[in-house]
């Protein structure tokens, strides 16, 4: 089952950032559906780890395009990525040594972060963008 559901809502009208925003729900989806299927660990963790390095990436691109148009939030938006990448770190860490993902609990895979942050961040800096093109 799909934990969470894209919708046009959150389409930020930059298309390579909903792109990749698409494909980080995905992620998110295909990790949901292992845990519940109880997949082996070690299948969860390279999942995980590819669900972070696709995330780092994806903040890379937003980073790269705040910094070239000098974006005025930029400072509080890349705060925040730092604090979700750590976050994603530190559940790579505990599955690392051997806790099994879950979705609701400390080593939560944090279902909603994405939709928040697209929401409370990444609109705001899409209808920037959309403003000086
Ligand atoms: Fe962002
Ligand atoms: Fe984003």
């Amino acid at each position: 089952m799909s934990i969470v559901t894209w919708s046009d809502e959150y389409n930020v009208n930059v298309e390579k950032i909903d792109k990749q925003h698409r494909h980080l729900l995905q992620l998110v989806n295909e990790l949901h559906s292992a845990v519940e299927e109880r997949f082996d660990k070690e299948e969860l963790r390279k999942m995980l780890i590819g669900l972070t390095e696709f995330t780092r990436t994806h903040f890379a691109t937003e980073e790269q395009l705040m910094s070239k148009h000098d974006y005025p939030n930029q400072q509080a938006h890349f705060r925040e990525h730092r604090m979700l990448l750590r976050h994603l770190g530190d559940l790579v860490t505990a599955v690392s040594n051997g806790k099994y993902p879950t979705f609701y609990s400390d080593y939560d895979v944090s279902t909603d972060w994405a939709l928040v942050h697209i929401n409370e961040y990444d609109k705001p800096l899409g209808d920037f963008l959309n403003e000086i093109e």
